[in-house]
């Protein structure tokens, strides 16, 4: 080969190489859960100087549907106001908001953790009313908090905020001891809310086919599709635009599948559902333990906050056990959407059956298992964006 055609061919391949180096440090290859939209997870504590703004720092870790993050915070004196932020709707995914004021209800069970920590007492009037079908975007308070001075307590599911991350990942088929299920089950249940665990493979797998079931209709209604994948974010220019949104380092494949979906062009729609579909049914219906939280009228709005305030706790909880969990709420989903299509639904009463709880209704599905990696953390925005002047 004569020297000129090597020096081309080198050059070619130096060009290819820059392009590729390139390509991955727009696309942040190599910036795994750093940069600016994920600040919030290294300032989570906030500053002693900061009074009843402090607690929201943590509040705004809280699991929420796809990160849409959809809450705003009216701090005044010793008073803040909780709102749902309705524009940050998923859509026909979510129609009647529910999902959206379980978000709501997961922040809220992080403020008043973090508050009790800084030495706060609080007293809380959660919202009531009824959910209806695509309401207008207006935000409206879900719940009204006003703290007073009192003694600082430690608190281990406040130091776990941090750490809690939804992990969709295999996980471990080893089993989660029953006293530690209890344990969890205890904490997140009250009056208005239950924890069922479901540890029998039978029940598992009836439970897992049912959530495959959902994801197929789900990706088969192109509305819900649609509205979902709006809040998909796959480049670091996204992330770091929106700091929202679900992500490919938090949607449970390994490192190097990762890197590689990131370097590539983005999937088309219908590729991007099927993958979905698949790592549900290959990946994500497979742990040791398949749950349900259970309100009387998953429609309530305050029963609403009280579950997503019981996932919160109980996600924070597994952290400290060195449990990881995902929440799989295909099937409540779609009651929702029948419900509001005004079409028969299965889903309803396979899960209440499954439950053998007749006077209750689930309002959210899960997985809970020993994760065989690690979750990443997902993008949050930071709070002055979501602190607003009226309550
Ligand atoms: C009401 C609700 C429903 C959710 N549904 C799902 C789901 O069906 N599948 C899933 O993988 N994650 C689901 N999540 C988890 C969120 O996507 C996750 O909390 C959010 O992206 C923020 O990430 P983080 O929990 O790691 O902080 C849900 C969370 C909530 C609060």
């Amino acid at each position: 080969m004569g020297t000129t055609r090597r020096i081309v061919i080198g050059g070619a391949g130096l060009a290819v190489l820059g392009a590729l180096g390139y390509r991955a440090w727009d696309r942040g290859v190599f910036e795994v859960g750093q940069g600016p939209a994920f600040k919030p997870w290294e300032e989570w504590r906030g500053r002693g100087d900061e009074g009843t703004r402090q607690p929201l720092h943590a509040a705004i870790l809280a699991a929420n549907p796809h990160d849409t993050q959809p809450w705003l915070f009216a701090a005044h004196g010793a008073s803040i106001a909780v709102l749902a932020d309705r524009a940050r709707n998923l859509g026909s995914f979510d129609p009647f908001r529910r999902e959206m004021h379980l978000g709501v209800g997961c922040a809220i069970e992080n403020l008043m953790r973090a508050a009790a920590v800084y030495g706060y007492s609080m007293n809380v009037i959660v919202s009531g009313g009824r959910l209806e079908p695509s309401p207008a975007n207006t935000p409206v308070r879900a719940a009204h908090l006003w703290l007073d001075a009192a003694p600082a307590i430690r608190d281990p599911l406040f130091e776990a905020i941090p750490n809690r991350h939804t992990n969709r990942g295999p996980y471990e088929e080893r089993p989660v001891a029953d006293a530690d299920l209890r344990k969890l089950e205890a904490l997140a249940s009250d009056k208005e809310v239950r924890v069922v665990f479901l540890t029998d493979a039978k029940a598992r797998a009836d439970m897992a086919s049912m959530i495959v079931e959902a994801t197929g209709r789900i990706i088969a209604d192109p509305q819900m599709s649609q509205d979902s994948a709006r809040w998909f974010r796959t480049g670091k220019r996204e992330v770091n635009e929106h700091r929202d949104g679900i992500g490919i380092d938090s949607s449970g494949v390994s490192r190097l599948v990762a890197a590689g979906a990131k370097l590539l062009p983005d999937l088309d729609a219908a590729t991007a559902d099927k993958t979905w579909l698949n790592m549900t049914r290959d990946v994500q219906t497979h742990a040791p333990v398949l749950g349900m939280i259970l309100v009387r009228d998953r429609l309530e709005m305050g029963s609403a906050v009280a579950a997503g305030r019981a996932w919160q706790r109980l996600h924070l909880a597994a952290t400290t056990m060195g449990l990881a969990a995902q929440p799989l709420n295909q099937p409540v989903e779609m009651v929702d959407r029948n419900q509001e299509r005004g079409r028969d639904d299965h889903f309803a009463s396979g899960l209440q059956s499954l439950a053998r709880a007749t006077a209750w209704e689930a309002t959210f599905t899960f997985r809970l298992g020993y994760a065989k990696e690690p979750a990443q953390p997902s993008p949050r925005r930071p709070l002055d964006e979501v602190m607003v002047e009226q309550g």
